[in-house]
């Protein structure tokens, strides 16, 4: 168990792993404390994947922390995220500067309670200049949304004359997306048994190779971090060709 990582073979590490972070509520349910707690105990496996991740040379992670469907939460919970957010980025800067990492964020931001977008725009400009491996949070983020967004864009472009519809190609569409400039990612991660995207980078993991874990997210470390990686370089990534096309 110990050797996991040993056994990750170096040029074939994924550059940008996806996670949505799942199971915080009922992690804390199973133990009998509240779900806030719960979440309190998610920042610590954060911490753990992003460094993990960086050790072995992952270039981005992009975290699914709150989607747009969560504003539906009892309101304290939501407040609960709100807070222990601004408190997290607070208290991370130093060590993101420490590990190279460099924050950033998709979604719809200003929507953000002023607050946690301060916060965050904070994080994100203190760490700018690092480049070891880029951290996305994905905060009030639907994927719907930005599609819609990056439509609508496209549409304006269109009727101001500047573009053909048949002009629009997936470089231009990709370029309207909150993710443009960052690669797609090759391997999503789930965690807590749920297979499912909840509305998390439709466009984006259209040839990602997904990986579904029963394990709670505060439960998931460095070592399932290495296994999901394991995993994704045991499979043969085929983009609609057969095996013998491929050596
Ligand atoms: C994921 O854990 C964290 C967020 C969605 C913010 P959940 O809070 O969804 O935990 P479960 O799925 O209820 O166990
Ligand atoms: C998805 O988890 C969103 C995040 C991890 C932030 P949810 O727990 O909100 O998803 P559903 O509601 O079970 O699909
Ligand atoms: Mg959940």
């Amino acid at each position: 168990m110990s050797d996991l990582k040993s056994q990750i073979n170096p040029d074939k590490v994924p550059q940008h792993i996806a996670i949505i972070m799942d199971g915080n509520g009922r992690w804390a349910k199973q133990k009998g404390m509240p779900r806030v707690l719960g979440h309190r105990s998610g920042v610590k496996s954060v911490r753990e994947v992003t460094e993990a991740a960086a050790q072995i040379g992952v270039k981005y992670l992009t975290l699914y922390a709150f989607s747009t469907e969560n504003w539906n939460r009892p309101p304290a919970e939501v407040m609960a995220l709100m807070s222990l957010l601004v408190e997290t980025i607070k208290g991370e800067i130093r060590d993101l500067n420490k590990n190279g990492v460099r924050l950033t964020a998709i979604g719809d931001l200003e929507a953000l309670p002023p607050s946690t977008l301060k916060t965050l725009r904070e994080g994100i400009e203190k760490t700018k200049d690092n480049d070891r491996v880029t951290l996305v949070l994905a905060l009030n983020y639907s994927a719907k949304w930005e599609i819609l967004r990056a439509t609508r864009h496209l549409a304006e472009r269109v009727k101001a004359g500047e573009l053909q519809p048949d002009e629009i190609s997936e470089a231009m569409f990709e370029h309207e997306l909150s993710t443009h400039g960052i690669p797609d990612p090759e391997l999503l991660i789930r965690t807590s048994g749920e297979a499912r995207l909840s509305n998390f980078l439709l466009w984006q993991v259209a040839y990602a190779e997904l990986y579904f874990t029963p394990i709670f997210w505060p439960d998931f470390g460095r070592d399932e971090l290495f296994k999901a990686i394991l995993s994704y370089q045991n499979r043969e990534r085929r983009f609609g060709m057969i095996s013998e096309q491929l050596t």
